[in-house]
C-alpha cells in the first residue's frame, strides 16, 4: 500500500542532510536533476561490489546473473509504466538520446513537404533533433503558441494538422513553466489524423510513474537522473513494429543478428538499438528507483510539493515586482519568475548564499524564452522530499535579494 509522509522520505537522500557554506542544503533544482536515495546508491554499489560482469555474453555465473538483472531491470520498469505488450523499452543515455534515436529511424520514412507539429514550450532536446531532421529531409515544422497562463494552444494545435503532417511531438510537462499537457487526449486526436506521436516524459515521471497504455503514445521517453536514478540512463518505449522498420541508431556488438564480410543481419529491439556495452549498472539504479517510486502514494506527494511551491509563490509575491510563467490550475510544482529589481543570475547567486539551489537562465528552452520575450527566468523546481524549512531558506533568500538590490 503506497504511503506518503514526506519526513521519512526525505531521510533516504543523504545528500540533503548536507550543509552549503554552513546553511542547510535547502535543493529546489529538481527540475534539472534529483537527487539520489540509499537504495539506488546501493544498487549501484552492489553491482559493482558483488555483481559487475558484461552482459549478454557470458555463460559464467557473473554474466548470467548480471544478464537476468539487467532483463529483469527492463521488466519492473515497463511494468511500472503499465507499458503495452505492444511496446519495448530501450535502454538509451536519457531523453536527449531516445529523441535522437527515433528521429533518426523516421528519416528514411519521410519525405519532403512532410510536417511535424512542435509546441513552444519544448526544451531543447524535443526541438533541436527536430530541426536537424527538417533541414535534412526538407520538411515543414509547425510551433504552436501558448496562451497567457502558459497552458498549450490546443486550439491552435489541433488546427495544424493536415494530410502532410506525419508526427506531433510534445512535452508531457514543461521543465519551465510546469504546465501538464492533456497527452492522451493530444495523442488521441493525432492518431485520428494519422500522425505519430512522440511524448517527451523527463518532467512528468519524477511526480509519479505515467501510465504508458492510457496515454497511448508510439514513443514515450524520459531520463534516469531526473527519476531518483544514476545519471547516463534513461527510457525510450516505443512500438515494437516502427522500431523494427527503424534503421539502427547505432551499430557495434550485441546488436546484430549475424555479421560476415558480405553484410550483417540486426536484431529486433530493443538489443537492435543497444549496441555495445550498455550502462547496466544505470539500468539496475533505475530500476531500483521505480521499486523505491512504486512505495510512494503520488496523488498526496503532488499535494505536498504543490502546496510548497504555493507557499514559495506567496513569499516572492509579498515581496513585489515579480513576474511568474506558468500559472495554470493543473500544473506540477515549479516557480518560474522574474524579479524585477534583480537580474535571474544574481539572485541565484543570492539564493546559494543561504544555500538554496535554483537554476536560472533559458533552461534549455531559448525558442520559449523568446517567446515569453524574456532572456532568462529563475525556476525553484520541487520534489516531494522537499519540506517547509527549504521554502523558508528561499524566503530568506529572496528578503536578501530585496535588501540587496532594492
Ligand atoms: N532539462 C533540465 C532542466 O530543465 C536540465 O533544467
Amino acid at each position: 500500500m503506497p504511503i506518503f509522509d514526506a519526513e521519512k522520505l526525505r531521510a533516504d537522500f543523504p545528500i540533503l542532510s548536507k550543509e552549503v557554506g554552513g546553511k542547510p542544503l535547502a535543493y529546489l533544482d529538481n527540475g534539472a536533476t534529483s537527487q539520489k536515495p540509499q537504495c539506488v546508491i546501493d544498487s549501484t554499489n552492489q553491482f559493482y561490489g558483488c555483481g559487475n560482469a558484461n552482459i549478454h555474453r557470458g555463460v559464467h555465473y557473473l554474466s548470467r546473473t548480471a544478464t537476468e538483472a539487467y532483463e529483469a531491470a527492463r521488466s519492473t520498469i515497463k511494468a511500472a509504466l503499465n507499458a503495452p505488450d505492444s511496446q519495448e523499452l530501450i535502454f538509451v543515455r536519457g531523453a536527449t538520446e531516445a529523441i535522437n534515436l527515433v528521429t533518426n529511424g523516421l528519416e528514411e520514412q519521410l519525405s519532403e513537404g512532410d510536417e511535424i507539429i512542435l509546441t513552444m514550450m519544448e526544451h531543447h532536446a524535443n526541438f533541436v533533433p527536430w530541426q536537424i531532421l527538417a533541414e535534412r529531409r526538407g520538411l515543414k515544422l509547425h510551433f504552436i503558441g501558448l496562451h497567457e497562463n502558459g497552458s498549450l494552444d490546443l486550439e491552435a494545435w489541433k488546427a495544424a494538422f493536415n494530410n502532410r503532417t506525419k508526427v506531433a511531438a510534445f512535452t508531457h510537462v514543461s521543465n519551465v513553466l510546469g504546465t501538464i499537457n492533456p497527452v492522451a487526449e493530444m495523442t488521441d486526436f493525432a492518431h485520428e489524423q494519422g500522425a505519430l506521436v512522440l511524448v517527451d516524459g523527463a518532467q512528468a515521471i519524477p511526480h509519479g510513474p505515467a501510465d504508458l497504455t492510457g496515454i497511448g503514445a508510439d514513443f514515450y521517453v524520459f531520463s534516469g537522473h531526473k527519476v531518483f536514478a544514476p545519471d547516463g540512463i534513461g527510457v525510450l518505449v516505443g512500438s515494437c513494429d516502427l522500431l523494427n522498420s527503424f534503421r539502427p541508431y547505432q551499430s557495434g556488438g550485441d546488436m546484430i543478428d549475424r555479421v560476415s564480410i558480405s553484410g550483417t543481419t540486426y536484431r529486433e529491439a530493443p538489443e537492435r538499438f543497444e549496441a555495445g556495452t550498455p550502462n547496466i549498472s544505470g539500468a539496475l539504479g533505475l530500476a531500483e528507483a521505480f521499486r523505491y517510486m512504486g512505495e510512494i502514494d503520488w496523488v498526496a506527494a503532488a499535494k505536498h510539493e504543490n502546496n510548497l511551491a504555493n507557499l514559495a509563490a506567496t513569499e516572492l509575491e509579498s515581496l513585489g515586482d515579480v513576474r511568474f510563467f506558468g500559472t495554470t490550475e493543473d500544473k506540477t510544482a515549479i516557480v518560474s519568475f522574474l524579479y524585477d529589481i534583480a537580474h535571474p543570475h544574481d539572485i541565484a547567486t543570492i539564493l546559494d548564499t543561504e544555500g538554496v539551489a535554483v537554476r536560472d537562465g533559458h533552461h534549455c528552452a531559448q525558442p520559449l524564452m523568446d517567446y515569453l520575450e524574456v532572456t532568462a527566468t529563475v525556476r525553484a523546481s520541487f520534489a516531494f522530499y522537499n519540506n517547509e524549512s527549504d521554502v523558508e531558506a528561499f524566503a530568506r533568500g529572496m528578503n536578501k535579494v530585496k535588501r540587496f538590490f532594492g
